[in-house]
């Protein structure tokens, strides 16, 4: 069972902490279920760069970064080293904390 810290770059919102996540699950689908407001233009697919995020911690627990990952997150809107798609990233069997940032997802509306 994983922790998870959704942080915004969004002013006014705070974090959002959520226990007991299971595992075989992507972060978007996390999120998704909880009500917390992440684009995902592609529907999951690793074919957009909506679900864009930065993984601060837990690069560990989670599937690692593909080459396909890795060039749609070149199109994301200020990508860093950290940078990952949620629907990407997905939760392997074990424990432990996780900390994302979500980028400002205001700055995709009208898209
Ligand atoms: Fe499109 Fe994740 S939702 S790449």
């Amino acid at each position: 069972m994983y922790t998870i810290t959704f942080k915004f770059e969004q002013k006014g919102l705070e974090p959002i902490t959520l226990n007991n996540i299971e595992p075989d699950q992507s972060i978007l689908e996390v999120a998704l279920k909880n009500d917390i407001d992440l684009h995902h233009n592609c529907g999951g697919v690793c074919a957009c760069s909506t679900c864009h995020l930065y993984l601060e911690q837990g690069e560990d627990l989670v599937e690692e970064l593909s080459d396909k990952e890795e060039d749609f997150i070149d199109r994301a809107i200020n990508p860093r080293l950290n940078s990952r798609l949620s629907c990407q990233c997905v939760l392997l069997e074990g424990d432990g904390n996780l900390v994302v940032t979500l980028p400002d997802q205001t700055q995709f509306l009208g898209e």
